[in-house]
């Protein structure tokens, strides 16, 4: 009989968790067993997860949370628990064959080297990580003997089709966008979209943070970086295109003239699956994808002025050191500052514009990137200047196109 595959799941209550969860539960018996996941406040989802799962460790981040989740295990003393941001990091170091890596955002950043110092298989959808420390990560990995296996539907896809034995054959590949919910918004419009407008996402169901990075297009942006990671690529050889039914993830061009694509319906689930099952493949519950249905599918070149992140994103890269990490930190802040309605929907890319150009002349802002250390150092500044920046948003309003 073969063992179970030794699963963790980190960000296990999020968008990208409960999918994981989904087709672990579908599988046949005995094919995973789980061991340690976490969330940050949602105590209740966390603990119903672990006992569904009959997870040995759970960990919740905020100690404000802590009593609650006590008392819902209360019953189910096997189930060690963890508190606080070290308790998450203690789950990622437990032994494991296979990890998800699902928390949102740089908050990500040490429970994910601490996965990914197992050695084993680590499945990567927070690609803030990679944003913020794509080199460090990248040598970590290769020091570790680790396997970095794409979730985003789109890196996933590449993946899919990308003959790793013969790089120098591939001459560019391509990562699609849905184009979000203003893909046919006016600039004007989009000035005064709303909260409710931006989180309407058109193909995917999603965690609200890559919702409104999707309505910027800032996921894009976040996307091409951590392409040229993964891929081992210069950024003019990722290119993006405009595709509103997100049927066509990703394509591998070749220098042959070939094209090969991953399609497949809208759904979390198959590149999770991809992931999970890696190197074989499993059965997901998604929605069979029916080409007749669909009947067209459309391409479009993205917009640069009314979505500015993808220009940002590739200066970021060119510029190289501390850049990335304080483009992620600042779209973080800005995204919450949205969301709370402290500003408005085009101030998110001003406001990491204007982060970006006050980062290259602040003084306490590390100017290499040599260490994790230096990156935490650097997301930390680039958060008080981008919350400065939205405390006195003058500045803000003066740039917004
Ligand atoms: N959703 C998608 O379809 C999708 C697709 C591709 C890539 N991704 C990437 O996958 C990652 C997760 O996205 P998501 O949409 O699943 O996000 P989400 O639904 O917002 O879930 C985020 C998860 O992270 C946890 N978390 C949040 N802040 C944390 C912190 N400070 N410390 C520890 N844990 C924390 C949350 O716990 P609580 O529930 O307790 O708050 C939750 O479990 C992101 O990097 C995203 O870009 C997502």
């Amino acid at each position: 009989m073969i063992a179970a595959r030794r699963i963790s799941v980190l960000g296990a209550t999020g968008s990208v968790g409960l999918a994981t969860l989904d087709l672990i539960e579908r599988a046949e018996p005995g094919r995973f067993e789980v061991v340690a996941l976490t969330a940050n406040r949602n105590a209740a989802a966390l603990a119903s997860l672990a006992i569904q799962h009959r997870a040995r460790f759970v960990a919740i981040g905020d100690p404000a949370a802590a009593q609650d989740l006590r008392e819902a295990l209360s019953s189910h003393p096997e189930i060690e628990i963890g508190i606080g941001a070290d308790a998450i990091v203690e789950a990622a170091r437990r032994p494991a064959d296979w990890t998800m890596a699902a928390i949102v955002g740089a908050a990500g950043l040490k429970p994910t080297l601490a996965a990914l110092r197992q050695g084993r298989a680590l499945a990567f959808a927070n690609k803030e990580c990679l944003v913020c420390a794509g080199a460090l990560f990248m040598r970590e990995a290769a020091a570790c003997g680790t396997r970095l296996l794409p979730v985003d539907s789109e890196h996933n896809a590449v993946f899919q089709v990308f003959d790793f034995e013969r790089p120098e054959a591939i001459r560019a590949i391509t990562l699609t966008a849905s184009g979000g919910p203003f893909r046919t918004w006016s600039l004007d419009r989009m000035r005064s979209a709303r909260r409710e407008d931006a989180l309407a996402h058109p193909t995917w169901e999603m965690g609200a943070k890559i919702t409104i990075d999707s309505a910027t297009m800032m996921n894009k942006g976040l996307e091409i970086i951590e392409a040229c990671w993964l891929f081992d690529l210069t950024p003019d050889r990722v290119e993006v295109v405009v595709h509103p039914q997100s049927i066509v993830h990703g394509m591998v061009e070749y220098e042959d003239g070939s094209v090969l694509a991953q399609l497949g319906s809208p759904d979390m689930r198959t590149p999770i699956a991809s992931a999970l099952a890696w190197p074989q493949r499993m059965r997901a519950p998604v929605e069979r994808l029916r080409l007749s249905d669909i009947a067209r599918l459309d391409f479009e070149t993205p917009d640069d002025v009314r979505f500015p992140a993808l220009r940002l994103a590739r200066a970021v890269i060119a510029a190289g050191g501390p850049a990335p990490a304080v483009f992620n930190a600042a779209n973080e802040i800005a995204v919450a500052g949205f969301l709370k309605g402290r500003i408005g929907f085009l101030d998110i890319a001003a406001s990491v514009e204007e982060v970006l150009e006050r980062s290259l002349v602040d003084a306490g802002m590390p100017k290499t990137v040599g260490s994790f250390d230096d990156v935490y150092a650097i997301d930390a500044r680039s958060r008080e200047l981008a919350r400065d920046l939205i405390d006195t948003s003058a500045t803000l309003r003066a740039r917004t196109p």
